[in-house]
């Protein structure tokens, strides 16, 4: 209802400075009685996914809540999931400033973060102290000046200090403003990454006595060809589900407007149909034998339910979130 006026005021900073001054309020409300403040009822519409019952199909997507520092007030906005991270095993200070920006005109986001964060370490200390009784999914990645040859270890380091804490764990690698990382989607190195995340995962439910999925998050630049390779390497390592999709370097449907030519993924409305269109191929691929979970563009109620007639089984906001704020999820669960 007051998003509009706050949006307002937000649009004026900066977008990374708004960011900040965004997270500095939830932070003092997050975990607190204060939470009531950003609190939204939102109807139960529970979903089997993954093994895991989801409350409703409509999580926060990877990026927002890099260190899990406002789990419990995002959480208190009706999402059904929050995936915080991407976390890297060290903390590390992304790509230089100006690194975000505003394609107003077609309500779209660019981004090179590079995965700024503060490691592994600080993550899981504040997912102890969060309360969120949704699906937590914690989102993994490389450190910068790991070579991608031993980008594999990173994951692994990752992975076993998160997975008593996580209900799922996301495998980013198709952000493309980390070096080299979208190379883990192809082929050998694909092969390669999903057996060692087997093995340390049947490792870690031994040892943990729980049982966490692994979902590998995929971009939307890949060919039908090299989709179909993604998907049957998914299916013969026994991933439990695939995240489509990350953000896009294909800048056709935003050509001409301010901060269209900055390096980095668009995000966005624009991201929309190119995101639907590849989990549409993907789930015929799949044909079921792996869940999708769908995030690309979507900014109301209908553009949710296009993913999932498209084959997603959940769904994940950012973007739309930044431009619409947080009735985005009352209007989206209202008409799921
Ligand atoms: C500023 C920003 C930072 C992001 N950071 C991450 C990240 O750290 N890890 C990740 O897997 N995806 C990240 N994403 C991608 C989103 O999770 C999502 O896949 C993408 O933005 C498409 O969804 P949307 O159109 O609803 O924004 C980021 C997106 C934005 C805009």
């Amino acid at each position: 209802m007051y998003y509009p006026f706050v949006r307002k005021a937000l649009f004026q900073l900066d977008p990374e400075r708004a960011h900040e001054v965004t997270f500095q309020q939830l932070r003092r409300v997050t975990g607190t009685p204060f939470e009531w403040l950003v609190r939204q009822n939102v109807p139960d519409k529970p979903v089997a996914c993954m093994g895991l019952t989801f409350k409703n199909p409509l999580g926060l997507a990877a990026g927002l809540d890099k260190n899990g520092e406002c789990i419990d007030a995002l959480g208190a906005m009706g999402f059904g999931s929050i995936e915080i991270g991407t976390v890297t095993p060290r903390a590390q200070p992304g790509n230089d400033k100006p690194r975000l920006f505003r394609l107003v005109e077609a309500e779209g986001l660019i981004n090179r973060m590079g995965f700024n964060n503060l490691g592994v370490d600080n993550l899981v200390e504040n997912v102890k102290k969060a309360h969120f009784n949704g699906i937590l999914g914690i989102n993994i990645g490389k450190n910068k000046d790991t070579p991608v040859e031993q980008g594999k270890d990173d994951y692994l380091i990752c992975m076993e200090k998160i997975y008593p804490y996580a209900g799922y764990i996301a495998i980013n690698i198709s952000s493309p403003n980390t070096p080299g990382l979208r190379s883990l989607q192809y082929g050998e190195a694909l092969d390669d990454l999903l057996s060692a995340l087997k093995n340390k995962q049947q490792a870690l439910h031994e040892a943990h006595h729980k049982y966490v999925p692994l979902a590998v998050k995929i971009a939307p630049d890949l060919t039908t060809e090299e989709l179909i390779q993604v998907a049957d390497s998914l299916v013969r390592h026994n991933i439990d589900g695939v995240i489509a999709t990350n953000t896009t370097l294909d800048r056709t449907l935003v050509s001409g407007m301010k901060y269209s030519n900055e390096a980095g993924g668009l995000s966005g409305r624009p991201l929309l149909q190119k995101s639907t269109e590849i989990i549409r191929s993907l789930a015929q691929e799949l044909n079921g034998r792996l869940p999708i979970i769908g995030v690309g563009g979507i900014d109301s109620a209908i553009a949710a339910r296009e993913k999932l007639a498209a084959g997603a089984t959940l769904v994940q906001i950012y973007s739309g979130f930044i431009y619409k704020g947080p009735t985005l999820i009352k209007e989206i669960l209202k008409h799921l």
